[in-house]
């Protein structure tokens, strides 16, 4: 087996041994893989990783937050289907049908719940305009081979009786669940601790790299990290590391989502049985009822840079849009709003595995599909990690597809050092 970045490695046994890095003096003790940044995508990465008998560490100031500590948690692999995103789509539905399974391994390794509920979606029209639009993406879901049943408005409203009785008609998808980010990233911060991997509290601040490979990272403490090899995963902060060679960096950049969390108070449940969606205005709006009482209302899609501010504009929109969906909504509890930021790439798929840069791998640019791709992600770093080759099912989606994260394996300089 050929292990990246080293002559030999059995992926069974712990490899401190291995590691090219055995340390930075004055600095912490190497790994045989640095994560940068603990995110759902960077912990399950680290978990992976560390259960295939890799020594990992994490570094983050604040593991187990970033997108997911706003995202809803849709799994909508057949709802949120997009033209031209057809190679997208099969790694989405791989990592659905992995779902199940990895929620059981992971509360079973955490001890702790995800709040992963198979409840299906509905889609739905408010008007003959998005019946159109409606009707085109049942097209496309059925030409790709995928489960949606369409519904007159009264079967819709049937099914969720406090939809607004204006509603035209809708798409029933019994296949796109939910989980709860928030807990699902818990529980991989606790897998993470229980399998061993280590976490700086700290940002990395800069890519180490020597000889021509990437060498771990500097903190924003001051101290230094070695590794074997480094996962950069830190979201839409990505492409912003010091120290990453130009012909590496990752193309993505902020979309950011405004999200609302209401209660439904226990006598009004059940409120909603099932992720509630549409296309209202030309916008998005979905309602994501958690069997905990929490209704998630998403979400805003804009190129704001690096902006995280709620905006008044932004709630009266999702408000108005969710109140056209389900009047009734006006009269739970306001309980959350926040603004997250989705790490888009110029294909809106991820970008994951190796890099030009020898001991450099990315696992960022999951733009809206980070907890759907949270099972798949974790499974295609760890193979590359302990391969040096991503499964066939993740390869479309190697970081060289774009010309500035590295397309060819070609000679990378010493970079000087550099300032984000
Ligand atoms: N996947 C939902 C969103 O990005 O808003």
């Amino acid at each position: 087996m050929r292990v990246s970045g080293r002559t030999s490695g059995n992926p069974g046994e712990s490899s401190g041994t291995l590691g090219r890095t055995p340390g930075i003096p004055g600095g912490s003790p190497g790994s045989d893989v640095l994560v940068i940044g603990g995110g759902i995508i960077g912990l399950v990465t680290a978990w992976r990783a560390a259960q295939r008998g890799l020594t990992v560490t994490v570094a983050d100031p604040d593991p187990g937050g970033g997108a997911a500590r706003v995202a809803a948690g849709m799994l909508a692999a057949v709802t949120e289907l997009h033209y031209g995103e057809e190679m997208l789509l099969g790694l989405n539905l791989a990592s659905a049908a992995r779902y199940p399974e990895f929620v059981a391994e992971l509360e079973a390794a955490s001890g702790r719940e995800t709040g992963f509920r198979t409840c299906g979606t509905l889609a739905v029209a408010l008007d003959s305009d998005d019946r159109a639009h409606l009707r085109e993406l049942h097209a496309l879901q059925e030409r790709s081979g995928l489960e949606s049943v369409w519904l007159s408005g009264r079967e819709c409203r049937r099914l969720e009786p406090m939809l607004a009785p204006g509603v035209r008609g809708g798409l029933r998808v019994d296949g796109d669940h939910q989980v709860d980010p928030r807990r699902l990233a818990a529980a991989l911060l606790a897998a993470c601790e229980r399998a061993g991997v280590v976490f700086r509290r700290a940002s990395a601040v800069r890519l180490t790299v020597s000889g021509g490979r990437a060498t771990g990272a500097v903190l924003g403490d001051g101290t230094e990290v070695g590794a074997d090899q480094v996962v950069l995963a830190a979201g839409s902060l990505s492409g912003r590391l010091a120290g990453l060679p130009e012909e590496v960096v990752p193309p993505v950049r902020p979309v950011k989502g405004q999200v609302l969390r209401l209660t439904v108070p226990p006598a009004y449940a059940p409120f909603l049985s099932r992720t509630v969606r549409a296309v209202v205005r030309g916008g998005h709006v979905y309602l994501v009822p958690r069997e905990n009482g929490e209704l998630v209302v998403g979400a805003t899609s804009e190129e704001m840079g690096w902006d995280t501010t709620v905006t008044a504009g932004g709630v009266y929109e999702l408000l108005r849009d969710a109140h056209e969906l389900v009047p009734g909504i006006t009269e739970l509890p306001l309980t959350e709003t926040r603004a997250g930021l989705r790490p888009a790439s110029p294909d809106n798929a991820p970008l994951l595995g190796p890099t030009a840069l020898p001991g450099l791998l990315l696992a960022t640019g999951h733009h809206r599909n980070g907890v759907l791709l949270t099972p798949v992600t974790g499974d295609a770093m760890a193979e590359a990690l302990t391969t040096g080759e991503l499964p066939e099912v993740a390869r479309p989606f190697a970081p060289g597809r774009f010309a500035s994260a590295g397309a060819a394996p070609v000679p990378v300089p010493v970079p000087q050092e550099q300032s984000a």
